[in-house]
């Protein structure tokens, strides 16, 4: 009895020892005890899932039997021989799971005729199955799919790390794979940051400022409410439009400043100001815009020219902007076509999208375009208890889950006086810049470039 006793309490400490090293250290807890488990269950079980989740097809096998015209459940064509031709369910191939920071990844071989999208279809399924936060697919090459499963959502707290130090590449915060989420405006020139209110689109302004604000480059802001999100980090930014007519009168500077550029480049032989040598290069622009919707909504009949013209501007530097080093970032609550022709073709040119929480499945839509279904799905579930938390999409075609580091106002405040030496002056920038114009046959010649 009393072996019972201590064998009963050996296990207790066991399970509390367990408990605690989980509780401490989660991932070796995970990498040794945890990983190892879950790898041999996953594999096990794969027959009974991949069925489940409607993953396998039936092939035609021949079964030796001792006991010719028996029955076999899997459909038999029942014959009086040894040999009997049966049709069984065959699983996808799957390798070894491997261990990452958030769960672990399996690489399977697709059955003939199944794609990326069937998988995807049952990406929900084989997460209940395994009971695990989410399943992502990935397709490295034909013929082979990436199960990723995440334990737990890895975007409830996201901690900070270290800056990115290249220059117009920014890390803003980390995607659900563990991997850190970076905005390279070299690679994604112009971005669409949509979402509703209180969703984290200014945290991830600030983020980018805090990220700027080092580097060699002259930021540029257009706060149409009024100058209250980015007035603070005024001693950062080489120019400030807080109202429609200084909208106006900084979207011609900027149109003129460009066009001085391609006059630089069309002289050197340049394609772009990054093939300059450095010593004339011009310095690259960001631009921020925060509540773009307000450049574009009208009060009265009066300001139907300047939206018109703030609209074509816009729509120049970014269709321009690229090659001569002025790249974009534009946030609103509502980026929709009902706001005019002139955000519809804005947003076309805009390859990267951010989409925060919303509260309608259309800004979904329009923000990430006709991206996978399951990503405007995913935009709709995220919860408002988790700010900055968006779905991102750029050029690699590819859509992810992504929190933003948490970078409060005085943050980027201080990182913008901090480092307020490094502003070019507006003046400087635009010096002699006024003359230079681009006419219908050069914008030709540069959009079919
Ligand atoms: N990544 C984040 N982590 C933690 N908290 C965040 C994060 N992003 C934003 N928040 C919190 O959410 C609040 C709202 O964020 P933010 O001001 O960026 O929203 P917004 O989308 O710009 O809203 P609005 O449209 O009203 O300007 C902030 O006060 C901040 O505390
Ligand atoms: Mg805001």
């Amino acid at each position: 009895m009393t072996d019972v006793l201590w064998s009963l309490l050996g296990l207790l400490c066991l399970l509390v020892c367990l408990w605690v090293w989980r509780r401490t250290h989660y991932r070796s807890f995970w990498l040794l005890i945890g990983y190892p488990l879950t790898a041999i269950t996953v594999r096990a079980t794969w027959r009974k899932i991949a069925l489940g989740c409607g993953l396998t097809k039936k092939r035609q096998r021949f079964w030796f039997t001792l006991a010719p015209s028996a029955l076999v459940s899997t459909g038999t064509v029942t014959v009086r021989r040894r040999f009997k031709r049966v049709a069984v369910d065959t699983k996808p191939w799957m390798w070894l799971p491997k261990p990452t920071r958030y769960g672990w990844r399996v690489t399977l071989h697709t059955l003939e005729g199944q794609t990326p999208e069937d998988y995807n279809q049952a990406a929900e399924k084989l997460a209940h199955s395994w009971r695990v936060h989410a399943v992502r697919v990935s397709s490295p090459r034909p013929g082979r799919i990436v199960l990723a499963a995440t334990m737990r959502d890895p975007l409830v707290r996201v901690d900070q790390i270290p800056a990115s130090t290249e220059l117009l590449k920014v890390t803003v915060g980390r995607l659900e794979t563990g991997q850190p989420w970076v905005l390279d405006f070299r690679t994604v020139p112009h971005w669409m940051n949509a979402g509703a209110t209180q969703s984290g689109k200014s945290n991830l302004a600030n983020a980018l400022i805090v990220g700027l604000a080092p580097q060699p480059v002259a930021l540029v802001g257009f706060d149409l409410k009024g100058g209250v999100e980015f007035t603070p980090y005024a001693p950062r930014l080489s120019a400030l439009a807080t109202c429609r007519t200084e909208s106006v009168s900084l979207l011609d500077d900027l149109v003129a400043l460009m066009a001085d550029r391609m006059g630089l480049c069309r002289q050197a032989g340049a394609r772009n100001i990054w093939q300059l040598p450095p010593a004339i290069r011009p310095v690259p622009i960001v631009v921020l815009v925060d509540e773009l919707a307000e450049l574009y909504l009208m009060a009265d009949k009066s300001e139907k020219d300047e939206i018109a013209k703030t609209s074509t501007a816009l729509l120049r530097v970014a269709q321009l902007g690229r090659a001569f080093g002025i790249y974009l970032f534009c946030c609103g609550q509502r980026i929709g076509s009902d706001l005019g022709p002139g955000v519809t073709a804005l947003r076309a040119q805009c390859s990267g999208r951010i989409c925060h929480r919303v509260n309608d499945p259309e800004t979904a839509t329009m923000t990430l375009g006709d991206l996978d279904p399951a990503a405007l799905v995913s935009a709709r579930s995220i919860a408002a208890e988790t700010p900055g938390v968006a779905i991102v999409a750029s050029q690699d075609g590819q859509w992810y889950r992504a929190r933003s580091f948490y970078v409060a106002e005085h943050a980027a405040e201080h990182a913008a006086r901090m480092y307020a030496d490094l502003t070019p002056s507006w003046a400087d920038l635009t010096e002699g810049t006024h003359d230079a114009e681009i006419n219908d046959a050069d914008l030709d010649e540069l959009l079919k470039a």
